[in-house]
């Protein structure tokens, strides 16, 4: 491509072209990126949504109608009856499915017609016909789908943030409308949280956001994830990770961030999971869970409301006036401001995007992999017999300040707390965090 020098005026000369990556922005069956993230399960709606009506929604753009049945069970159905294409969303619920309302033919959840009356004989309508249906699971407050091959469904994935001991999760989604990786790519951009977060706008979060961190990104063959070192004051550096497990599963660690700064802490949990969810190209849903828990730090009352749920995952609310909005942007202003499907090909990637282009890089091999017959590796197959091990957490270690080598000394430090993270995925549940704990407390002591 021409490089053009930089100069003044040239708005003329600026022409670069504006190429969608269609790889990894198309979502659809069929495409590449699509047919990769129809290999794991999704949260498509929150359970509280489903009444005792059918709901038309839409998943990896596919319109799809989402019920439950009298008998308690959920579905998740292809829009239109077989018979005559009538939509689902005014069918009749039953004890064993939905009734198309048109001439009542009857599905179950798995899609199989059950009846077909207006057939003086439905025996071969019910054995040659079924509706296209998607496998649901109910999580604590959201529900899940698989929309991939039926022979290829990997076991449910159960993060081990959601089944710490007396803790709660509360569901909360956000609807963004622009292309699933604008939002997803996001998490792996440590540098907006202090420019866009804290530097730029009002302080949104923490002002110790603003400062800059030293960031170490790392792979791991469920995803990547990164730690990132600031100083806190002349004793002590604090250590945060965030996780992304492949394709669109991500955590951060606290986001207030209301350690005193004067003591260690070994691993507290982060306050949010989330998924990136493709609603279609230019559509995206945000599920996520907020953690109460005895490990995570922010657990308090009023980081329960609605506008508190919301403000954690976009940086700052959807519905605010225009003119607020310039004057304090958060992530939602970004994300859309980047437009429908942001044109990778006239970007100017810079040193700071090296997460960014580590997830895109590691996104394409695994389409890759997939377009050459391999299927891809499952967090919840790696991890079958456990909770999978997630990283989003704060860590504060003793280091004090040495003259002149401080960086070096703190980068040091970044590598052994992402090793010890690493280390203690043969441990579960409390064993593991007795082993992060003890690792942890020894390099505090030798730092
Ligand atoms: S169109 Fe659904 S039963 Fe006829
Ligand atoms: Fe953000």
């Amino acid at each position: 491509m021409e490089q053009l020098r930089a100069q003044p005026f040239s708005g003329y000369l600026v022409h670069r072209p504006d190429r969608i990556n269609e790889k990894l922005a198309r979502v659809g069956r069929g495409t590449p990126c699509g047919e990769y993230l129809r290999r794991f399960w999704h949260p498509f709606m929150k359970t509280e949504e489903l009444g005792d009506l059918p709901k038309l929604t839409r998943l990896l753009g596919e319109e799809l109608v989402a019920f439950r049945d009298r008998s308690g069970r959920h579905g998740l159905v292809h829009k239109h009856c077989p018979h005559r294409h009538v939509s689902l969303e005014f069918g009749i619920l039953t004890d064993r499915g939905i009734r198309c309302s048109y001439h009542g033919w009857e599905f179950d959840v798995d899609g199989t017609v059950t009846s077909a009356p207006a057939e003086a004989n439905d025996a071969n309508i019910r054995a040659s016909v079924c509706l296209g249906a998607y496998p649901v699971v109910e999580y604590r407050g959201l529900l899940f789908a698989y929309l991939g091959p039926p022979g290829e469904r990997p076991p449910f994935p159960i993060y081990d943030t959601f089944e710490i001991e007396g803790g709660e999760v509360i569901a909360y989604q956000v609807d963004v409308p622009c292309n699933w990786l604008q939002v997803a790519e996001n998490s792996m951009d440590p540098m907006h949280v202090v420019f866009l977060h804290t530097r730029v706008n009002v302080v949104q979060f923490n002002e110790r956001l603003g400062l800059l961190p030293l960031i170490e990104f790392r792979e791991r063959p469920i995803g990547l994830f990164y730690t990132k070192s600031r100083r806190l004051n002349d004793e002590f550096v604090w250590i945060s990770a965030n996780d992304l497990i492949l394709p669109n599963f991500t955590q951060a660690g606290s986001v207030y961030n209301s350690t005193d700064g004067n003591a260690p802490k070994y691993f507290g949990r982060n306050s949010f999971s989330r998924w990136v969810v493709p609603i279609d190209d230019t559509h995206t849903t945000v599920f996520a869970f907020r953690h109460f828990n005895h490990r995570s730090e922010e657990s308090r009352p009023e980081l329960r409301s609605p506008e508190a749920l919301e403000r954690i995952d976009i940086g700052e609310l959807r519905d605010r006036p225009y003119e607020e909005r310039q004057r304090n942007p958060g992530d939602y202003e970004v994300f859309v401001g980047q437009g429908a499907i942001t044109p990778h090909s006239s970007e100017r990637l810079a040193t700071s995007d090296r997460g960014v282009v580590l997830f895109r890089r590691r996104l394409e091999q695994e389409i890759d992999r997939l377009q050459a017959g391999e299927l891809p590796l499952h967090a919840s197959s790696v991890f079958c017999e456990h909770a999978i091990p997630t990283y989003g957490s704060d860590t504060v270690l003793r280091l004090p300040v040495s003259a002149g080598s401080d960086e070096a000394a703190r980068r040091a430090l970044l590598r052994r707390v992402g090793d010890v993270y690493i280390s203690a995925d043969s441990y579960h549940g409390d064993e593991r965090y007795a082993f992060l704990e003890r690792e942890l407390r020894e390099l505090n002591n030798i730092s």
